[in-house]
Order: structure tokens, then sequence, then C-alpha cells
């Protein structure tokens, strides 16, 4: 199976920094605003982005909150700290730093969203736990991604073609269930923009949470 690598991956964006905002990003960009919607951040809430990127969220977050976007990739947050500056966006601030070894305490934020992240990664299970490791009781974990088809020639070709995918920066063969492997968070509702659309919002909270909603 061929897997996604941080040293790869951080080179791999620099270069994808160039033209994002207009390729990629372009094409996602109402899907990105869509799972924001779904964060429903208190004031004073402290979110974090994590695979923040250029920041094309980041002037979408109510500014009575504190966002803070991690990023592996210094072209891409590069980008990110522009829109900041030309912006002002006092509330939001971005960190480089690898997602697989994240530098804050557990519990410190109120809410996550990993958006088109998840299937970078080199190891998403691991991600995803710290996820549930660094969201307060409650919190909502918002998961915007491409997942693995349960329609078998679907899931066939996206195994076949995700060779080259891992090349330009994704696995196309991840499923939800094997990013959810071991991870005690649990799935309260999870929708697509439209039938035919590729991409899925997943939204998660603690067990506990998720029983008592
Ligand atoms: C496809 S982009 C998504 C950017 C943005 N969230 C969006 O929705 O458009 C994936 C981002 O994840 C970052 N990334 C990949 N692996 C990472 C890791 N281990 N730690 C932190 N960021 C990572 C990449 O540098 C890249 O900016």
């Amino acid at each position: 199976m061929m897997k996604m690598r941080e040293s790869a991956t951080s080179r791999c964006y620099d270069l994808w920094s160039k033209f994002y905002d207009y390729t990629f990003g372009a094409l996602v960009h109402k899907r990105q605003i869509r799972a924001l919607e779904e964060l429903r951040p208190s004031p004073g809430d402290r979110v974090l982005d994590i695979g923040v990127g250029t920041g094309m969220t980041l002037r979408h977050y109510p500014d009575n909150i504190k966002v803070v976007g991690l990023d592996l990739s210094a072209g891409m947050l590069r980008k990110a700290v522009d829109k900041i500056r030309d912006d002002n966006l006092r509330h939001c601030q971005v960190i480089q730093a690898d997602a697989m070894f994240p530098p804050f305490a557990e519990q410190s934020f109120d809410h996550i969203i990993i958006s088109h992240t998840v299937s970078v990664v080199s190891d998403p299970p691991k991600l995803m736990r710290w996820a549930q490791r660094l969201v307060k009781p409650g919190g909502r974990v918002i998961v915007l991604n491409h997942f693995q088809s349960n329609n078998k020639p679907v899931a066939l070709v996206e195994k076949v073609v995700n060779p080259i995918c891992v090349k330009v920066g994704w696995r196309s063969d991840l499923s939800l269930e094997e990013a959810l492997e071991g991870v005690d968070l649990k799935v309260l509702y999870r929708f697509k923009m439209s039938l035919v659309d590729l991409w899925q919002i997943v939204v998660l909270t603690d067990r506990e949470s998720a029983e008592s909603a």
C-alpha cells in the first residue's frame, strides 16, 4: 500500500502553495465554508485548524473566537500569514508543526477542524487520536475529506489511482473506518453537499457527549 510521508509532503505542499488557491482550493472553497459552519463556536472559544494550508478559511471564522492554524509546510503558511496581515485577522495565528506530534497540551481546544488533511498525513488514525486528546469534552471535531467509496468498483478505481494521488499530495484510498481505527470519538452525523459529491463532512464528538446529545 502506498502511504504518505511527512518529509515528502512538506516539499510537495511548498510547491502546491504557489497555485493552491486557484486550483484545488477554488474547487473546494464552498465546502470548506460549509464545514466551518458545523463548528458552532461560542464567543471566546479556541479552535484548532489542523492542516490550515494557505488559510483560505481564516477570514470566515467569527472574530470573537481564537483560531490557531497548524501546518507542516512553510510555503502554505506564508500564504496564510499574508491573509492574516492583509485582512487584519487579529483573532487568527498560525504555527508550523507536524500534526503527528502537535505541540499542545491535552484539551487545549474547544473545537477542531481537519479539512482535506486526514488523507494527507502519514498516519490518519494517529491524527484522529490527537484530535480526540486535544479537544475539550463536548467539543466538536469536524473532518472534511474524500473517503473511499462503499461501492466496490469505485473503491477499486480509488485504489488503482492511489499511487498517482500520493505523488501529488494525498491518498485516494482512505476509508472513514480506517481513519477512525482505535479512536474514541463518535460520529454524530455526516453528509455530502450533493448526491454525487466526492467529499463529505463528518461531525464527531466524545462518546459521552454523543450519547447525551
Ligand atoms: C490539501 S491541503 C488542505 C488545506 C486546507 N485545510 C484546505 O482545506 O484547503 C493539506 C494540508 O495539510 C498539511 N499537512 C500535511 N501533513 C501534515 C502534518 N503531518 N502536519 C501538519 N500539516 C500537514 C499540508 O502541508 C497542506 O497544507
